[in-house]
């Protein structure tokens, strides 16, 4: 583990993006992604909404996931031993980097054969809190023709792509939340993943979707 969190910290502090052996061991991988089957299942999962405060949209143009936020202190069990696992990494990296992350945001996020993310950024245009974003993919078996990739592109427009990262369980993608515009590619089948963010303070955010 410790040389996982090294190989993240030096990708953050070099190139600024990592993709690769996930800090979920496969177990793990497994209990996360029956548990985001039961929340569906269960229609515990809600359309994600693009934006926040005024600006809040559902936009099925640009995003058509279903997602649901994980609780500071879950009571589920795979839901804690996640949050406890992101929580060392950003510990590693405050000490590596001086990140100044003092916050772990995540959410199970569900993709329906088909659906999308279009390119956008992970900050907020009113909030800088945003640090690290961080994606750990749960699905089992996924054909390299399945599509459902995530497209990472240059900070400079020029539609350059830096990373495509098939969302495979075992493999994660963490990268700097305000350098790289991505996007998820729709897939022939199901794709989950638990998605979230290192936050830099403890301000009070209005989460948009539950
Ligand atoms: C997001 C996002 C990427 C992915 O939820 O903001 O960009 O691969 N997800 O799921
Ligand atoms: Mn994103």
């Amino acid at each position: 583990m410790p040389d996982i969190h090294e190989s993240i910290a030096n990708c953050l502090a070099t190139t600024g993006w990592y993709a690769g052996e996930s800090i979920f061991a496969a177990e793990l991988c497994d209990r996360l992604v029956r548990r985001a089957r039961l929340l569906a299942d269960t229609h515990e999962l809600r359309s994600a909404r693009v934006g926040r405060n005024v600006g809040v949209q559902a936009n099925a143009q640009l995003r058509g996931d279903d997602t649901r936020w994980l609780a500071q202190a879950p009571v589920d069990a795979s839901e804690r031993d996640a949050v406890a696992s992101v929580t060392g990494l950003q510990t590693y990296l405050n000490e590596a980097l001086f990140l100044g992350a003092h916050e772990v945001e995540l959410h199970f996020a569900r993709y329906a054969p088909g659906a999308f993310y279009r390119t956008h950024r992970d900050r907020f245009r009113d909030d800088d809190a945003r640090l690290v974003s961080l994606v750990f993919y749960l699905n089992d078996h996924w054909p390299d023709d399945a599509g459902g990739e995530l497209v990472l592109y240059a900070d400079d427009d020029s539609g350059t792509v830096v990373a495509r990262v098939q969302p495979r369980a075992g493999t994660m993608v963490c990268f700097l939340s305000d350098r790289f515009p991505h996007e998820v590619l729709p897939a022939t089948r199901e794709r989950v993943s638990l998605t979230g963010w290192l936050r830099r303070s403890e301000v009070a955010v209005h989460r948009i979707s539950p």
